[in-house]
């Protein structure tokens, strides 16, 4: 057991006791981000007049060091320690002696750890960021690609619409992209700086926050140094970001799992991104999909977790808010993980292109065109509808397509049908027909696809 505190006690913590309040064995996860906030602190002090220059210097070399041996692995952040940051100001003092008793100078824990969940958070939302910027691209590669891939367009898992895998991928383009802004307000709305807040009530030393805040890359300091020691509105915030992009990615992958079926086979997952049975040969799995599926109810699981935490706390620090970490680094770990694997299946994955347009031909995605046909020479469209119905069964029965029918069997069903129904209801003429800002048509897909190469680029 190793406390920052203690002159107040007259016995000794219960070994139990301690062990359940020590956060080091999660809290060491933001080591590097505590050591940052530690030397802005320090170099704050100075300038202030708090700290002599020499001892700013030695304290900085001294967490420098700290740093670099953690992370070459000679200095091991030992669990004897409760917490990270008494962690580091033991080692500190430890390797300076005096002036490493003068780090926590006009500063509390309170502040300490609110400030290295910022930093901690903003550095992960960077790499979120990134991971999502990452998919975009291979989303916009598989569209430019494919603005004549024809398929069908599902409602209700029903055939309905001819479109085009780059349609498709638009879709999610689009959910994605929402995804990064989202993470971008985020950002914006925590990136205020709660150092120098103290315990709640701020210090009597001089600080200058402006300086901190300026220092550690942040917009300024916090303004209420309750708030700043109790908010934790940011990761709630991110947890809801990061449980709307998993929903994302848990609606593509149910449809790669659908796509990948036997049934379906409009595309192939690559073998480095699938998996077999132990016991059926020819078993082929797309188990990252499923996973990633799996794994959204994971980071829902934090978000309902960390809400439920911070309702009843009244303020302003409570050790209930040491909770927020296990929580949201695994929610941050699973969202990263499953972007990059998601991405990578993405990438490799191969379409049947062909299975996708005869499976667009065979569902009577062209059947509204077909009406349209007859309306556009006279017919009413609810007796189009009628017409075009009877046409559908027909096909049914004889288990061919309407672009399969003779023209004879369509002016059986209706005169107005000429030879040009089959241009009509091709699937080329279904989506090119449909050029309005965010259709299918190639037409229309290539003005986005530009705004999305501006975007990206
Ligand atoms: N490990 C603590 C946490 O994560 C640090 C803050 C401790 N402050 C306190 N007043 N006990 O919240």
């Amino acid at each position: 057991m190793a406390q920052l505190w203690g002159g107040r006690f007259t016995k000794e913590t219960d070994q139990l006791v301690y062990n359940f309040n020590a956060s080091i064995s999660f809290d060491q996860k933001f080591y590097e981000q505590d050591i940052r906030g530690s030397i802005a602190h320090v170099t704050m002090l100075a300038t202030q007049g708090i700290l002599t220059e020499e001892e700013k210097e030695q304290i900085i070399e001294g967490l420098q060091g700290i740093l670099r041996d953690v992370q070459e692995g000679t200095l091991e952040i030992s669990d004897k320690y409760e917490d990270i940051h008494s962690f580091v100001e033991a080692t500190l003092i430890d390797r300076i002696g005096e002036a490493g008793k003068k780090l926590h100078t006009g500063r509390s824990r309170n502040d300490q750890v609110a400030l290295d969940m910022k930093l901690y958070t903003r550095d992960e939302i960077d790499a979120l960021d990134d991971l999502l910027k990452e998919l975009l691209k291979v989303l916009l590669q598989i569209m430019k690609d494919n603005t004549e891939t024809f398929m069908p367009g599902f409602t209700h898992l029903q055939k309905a619409q001819p479109i085009t895998l780059a349609h498709h991928m638009g879709a999610y383009f689009e959910m994605f992209h929402r995804d990064r802004l989202r993470l971008t307000d985020i950002y914006d709305r925590m990136n205020y700086c709660p150092l120098g807040s103290g315990a709640l009530a701020g210090t009597t030393y001089p600080l200058d926050r402006n300086l901190t805040a300026e220092l550690l890359g942040f917009y300024g300091p916090t303004l209420n140094s309750m708030d700043s020691v109790a908010d934790r509105d940011y990761l709630i915030e991110l947890l809801s970001a990061m449980s709307t992009i998993m929903m994302h990615l848990s609606r593509f992958s149910e449809e790669v799992i659908i796509w990948n079926s036997n049934e379906y086979r409009f595309v192939e997952i690559d073998d480095a991104y699938s998996t077999g049975s132990s016991i059926m040969p020819q078993k082929k799995n797309p188990d990252i999909a499923e996973l990633v599926r799996g794994k959204t109810g994971r980071v829902y699981g934090a978000l309902m977790s960390l809400l439920t935490t911070m309702k009843g706390i009244p303020l302003a620090y409570n050790k209930d808010m040491q909770e927020d970490k296990e929580f949201v680094f695994d929610a941050i770990d699973t969202t990263k993980g499953c972007l990059a694997l998601f991405t990578g299946m993405l990438r490799t994955m191969r379409f049947n292109k062909d299975v996708m347009e005869n499976s667009a031909k065979n569902g009577f995605t062209n059947a509204t065109d077909a009406a349209d046909y007859l309306v556009n020479h006279g017919v009413a469209f609810r007796d189009a509808h009628g017409i075009v119905g009877q046409l559908v069964l027909y096909c049914i029965e004889k288990d061919i397509a309407l672009d399969d029918m003779t023209i004879e069997e369509y002016k059986a069903i209706s005169p107005v049908f000429e030879e040009d129904i089959y241009e009509a209801i091709s699937m080329k003429t279904c989506v090119d027909k449909r050029t309005t800002i965010g259709a299918p048509s190639k037409e229309s897909m290539e003005k986005v696809i530009k705004i999305y190469e501006n975007y990206l680029h």
